[in-house]
């Protein structure tokens, strides 16, 4: 599809050390406890509680960023809610899960059906724990460490971006990446809660769901909308 696996090259740093993928594929597995997703029983994840400790990873990794993929997202629960309900709208296609974080959209979108997932984040430490929770929920994801938004369209049918609006600088690359997948013909799926930088002037409204955002606890919920891109 024009996007390969080139993770391995970074990751690979120190295969020995503290930073190996193995050591953090065992960190994550080891501290990050398996946990449902609030109103998507059909996903689980690995996600970071008060006792997982990631500040050792950072400790470890002057690399080490904000771990987005070890927690919820409203965008992304509500956009994986969505592909589950409504399933004819992945079904048999080639999606791809636009900073993907911890995965969940493009399991989602695997679960409902899609033909091929790939899913692509510019942090080392999403690319395994998205490997990780893929291999969790059953279903297989091909994994792409990298900033999309700085090439071309990918060969897919969908792109699904679940929560990417929360910086202006990021908004508009993604945004003019967008409009070129859609001069390509590919359809744009967008979940969000209303972020401050949400292209709303650009938005069809599919679907609104309340869910729980980063951060708070799962029975407190916000409305989060689904949109196409257009
Ligand atoms: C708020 S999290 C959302 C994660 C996931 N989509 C969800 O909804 O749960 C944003 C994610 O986008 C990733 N990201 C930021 N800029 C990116 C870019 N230019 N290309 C790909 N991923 C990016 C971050 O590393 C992070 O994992």
């Amino acid at each position: 599809m024009g996007i390969s696996a080139k993770h391995g090259e970074t990751l690979e740093r120190g295969s020995d050390d503290a930073t190996s993928p193995d050591r953090i594929r065992r960190f994550i597995a080891a501290n990050l406890p398996v946990q449902t997703v609030p109103g998507i029983p059909d996903i689980r994840l690995h996600k970071a509680g008060p006792q997982s400790g990631l500040r050792r990873l950072a400790e470890r990794d002057p690399q080490f960023g904000s771990p987005y993929w070890a927690h919820y997202w409203g965008g992304g629960l509500v956009l994986a809610r969505y592909l589950l309900d409504r399933s004819e709208r992945v079904a048999g296609l080639r999606v791809l899960d636009l900073g993907a974080g911890s995965g969940i959209v493009g399991i989602a979108a695997a679960k409902a059906g899609a033909a091929k997932v790939h899913a692509t984040d510019v942090d080392p430490y999403a690319i395994l724990a998205i490997e990780l929770n893929a291999a969790l929920n059953g279903v297989t994801i091909d994994t792409m460490l990298g900033d999309l938004t700085k090439g071309k369209p990918p060969k897919v049918d969908l792109i699904c971006v679940g929560d990417l609006f929360y910086e202006a600088a990021l908004a508009k690359s993604v945004i003019a990446f967008l409009d070129c997948c859609l001069a390509q013909g590919i359809a744009v799926l967008i979940g969000d809660p209303w972020r401050a930088h949400l292209p709303k002037s650009r938005l069809q409204p599919l679907a609104e769901y309340a869910v729980p955002d980063f951060g708070e606890d799962a029975a407190r919920t916000r409305p989060a909308g689904v949109f196409a891109f257009e």
